[in-house]
């Protein structure tokens, strides 16, 4: 028998847990990774995978919904059932669900908390299972390992200890008599097949496989995403009109002229925010906020700024650098730089991106120099999800 049967190979992919330790606003397998819920990473690996002929999800009771948004356009081409308590509770619910008039050949058991599923790695578990009733990915052990509490009270060789992963791979009739004879307690199938007297077979795993658990690895995970780096500019004008301040760059600075514009016309805010927007592809600051529109009159351009900050963080993105500069022969910017630094940095709150400002005059010529008014203009560097 070899791996090349497609319709006899399932993918049983248990989300049923509630993620206690990785905390977030809901179960960690439907946080954003990237842009996309954890969940549907793993799913689409196994969907995508030539050797893998259907896929079975379980979640918690009442999460179905949630699952389907989650998944998207793959919802179509998943089954969807209940899992249980614990995580033996769910596999064993999902082998259930897939014990129908026409069981698989083989299943393979994946976490949804692992996100990456090489497709190699799936093809070497595959392959394993014409030798071997299970098999499971498995790395060694590279650290030194003891036993002790709070002093070293015992040494562990680390010669033939490994590190399991899943997906952990099965003969289909095998691994649900094991798990409906298994006494609660096993922490993975292979402790199942195991307890049951089924030899598993030892494949290399692959660190990508690696599993969120706690807060810290959704952003070693989001290191782990192909993803492309892209430069915006953006560049804007407002003239001078009567008044004793102006906005630039988010910051208020006495002067003996005002500008003239729909919001607060700060220049310099106005250009940034285009070029963030210019590096995501979505249009410029007059598709967002159309200047005809009444609810942007006079708004103050921090808005516009972090609007677009937030669509950076909506596409899985992060800014990595931006740089605004100020056309102008007065006000001059030295001395509010750093305020405007600053600013623009807290404006942009969570993406913590390198900010630079600065300024130049245009020697007396053309517009700026005949201080008719004000130009800015910046450029944005934002990493992106790369989605081929
Ligand atoms: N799992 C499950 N049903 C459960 C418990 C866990 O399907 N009753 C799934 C999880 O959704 C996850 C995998 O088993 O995909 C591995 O479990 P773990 O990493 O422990 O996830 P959680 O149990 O959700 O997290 P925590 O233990 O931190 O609450
Ligand atoms: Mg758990």
């Amino acid at each position: 028998m070899g791996s090349s049967s497609v319709s006899t190979v399932a993918a049983l992919v248990v989300a049923a847990g509630r993620g206690e330790r990785a905390g977030g606003d809901r179960a960690k397998q439907f946080q954003a990774l990237g842009g996309r819920p954890m969940v549907a990473h793993a799913v689409e690996a196994f969907l995508a995978h030539p050797a893998v002929g259907r896929v079975q999800l379980v979640v918690a009771d009442g999460a179905e919904d949630e699952a389907r948004v989650a998944l998207g356009s793959l919802a179509g081409r998943v089954a969807i059932g209940p899992g249980g308590a614990t995580r033996q509770e769910s596999v064993r619910r999902g082998l259930e669900a897939l014990d129908g008039a026409d069981p698989p050949a083989r299943v393979l058991i994946h976490d949804a908390a692992r996100p990456f599923v090489p497709a190699a790695m799936i093809g070497r578990v595959i392959d394993a299972l014409d030798q071997h009733p299970g098999a499971c990915p498995a790395l060694p052990v590279v650290d030194s390992l003891r036993l002790g509490g709070s002093t070293v009270e015992g040494m562990v060789a680390r010669d033939g200890v490994w590190r399991v992963q899943t997906p952990q791979g099965f003969d289909f009739g095998a691994i649900l008599a094991a798990h409906r004879a298994a006494p609660p307690g096993a922490t993975d199938d292979v402790a199942v097949a195991h307890a049951a007297g089924l030899t598993v077979a030892l494949v290399e795993g692959d660190e990508r496989a690696m599993k969120i658990t706690v807060p810290e690895d959704f952003a070693r995970a989001s290191a782990m995403l192909p993803s492309l780096v892209a430069t915006g500019t953006g560049y804007d004008v407002h003239r001078f009109g009567p008044g004793d301040h102006l906005w630039l760059c988010g910051v208020r600075i006495p002067h003996e002229a005002g500008l003239v514009g729909h919001s607060d016309a700060d220049a310099g805010l106005h250009a940034l925010t285009d070029a963030i927007l210019g590096a995501l592809g979505e249009g410029d600051i007059g598709v967002h906020f159309p200047p005809s529109d009444a609810r942007w009159k006079g708004a103050s351009s921090d808005r516009f700024l972090a609007h677009a900050a937030q669509l950076v963080a909506d596409a899985g993105g992060r800014i990595l650098h931006v740089d605004v500069t100020v056309i102008a022969e007065a006000p001059k910017v030295g001395p509010h730089r750093a305020a405007m630094v600053a600013r623009i940095a807290e404006i942009l709150g969570g993406h913590a991106p390198r900010v630079s400002v600065k300024a130049t005059t245009t020697e007396g010529l053309g517009f700026a120099g005949r201080r008719e008014g004000i130009a800015a203009q910046a450029a944005a560097t934002v990493r992106l999800p790369d989605r081929g």
